[in-house]
């Protein structure tokens, strides 16, 4: 009787431990799985063609302003969203000043009356070019580029362009 009992412990001990084993290699086989699913992820993700993610990045910063038409020569239009002003210069060309201040980068108002922008933390000013007219800001309000595609106005907000001051390449014109 005794014997039977032991022997009856015996099997089901054999059959838990056969169920643990098959358990614990379909586990392993899953890590398996997931360990090559992650490496072939990170190689198509870090070793694929760079031009194709730069274009994508570029497409994705792309800010559309509006038709030239829409922005009088002579103008400062502000896009808080995108943080910039988009500006007309009295020759028709384009600018899109970053809103920060370059001395500590506090949001710098555009005072129509005065023509100029002025940063209301330490009254650093600047012109409507970016230029300073006031320290202790020592740089131009820094840059978005602009593109105009089919006479539409374009601000690229992917990447800040910082200059020391303005130059007319820095322009875009129709
Ligand atoms: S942050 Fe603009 S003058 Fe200091």
């Amino acid at each position: 009787m005794v014997s039977w009992c032991g022997y009856g412990i015996g099997v089901a001990m054999a059959d838990i431990d056969k169920r643990r084993r098959s358990f614990m290699s379909r586990i392993a086989a899953l890590l398996g799985g997931l360990a090559i699913f992650e490496a072939g992820w990170i190689s198509a993700t870090f070793l694929g063609p760079r031009r194709s993610r730069v274009s994508l990045e570029e497409g994705l910063g792309f800010q559309v302003a509006g038709p030239v038409e829409r922005f009088e020569p002579g103008s400062v239009t502000a896009f808080r969203d995108g943080h910039f002003y988009l500006v007309r210069l009295d020759d028709g060309g384009f600018l899109a000043l970053h809103r920060k201040c370059t001395h500590l980068g506090c949001t710098v108002p555009w005072i129509a009356d005065e023509q100029r922008f002025t940063c209301p933390c330490h009254a650093s000013a600047f012109d409507i070019r970016g230029d300073v007219l006031s320290a202790p800001a020592a740089r131009a309000l820094e840059l978005f580029a602009v593109r105009i595609d089919n006479g539409i106005v374009k601000v690229d907000t992917n990447k800040l362009l910082r200059r020391a001051s303005f130059e007319s390449h820095q322009v875009t014109r129709v």
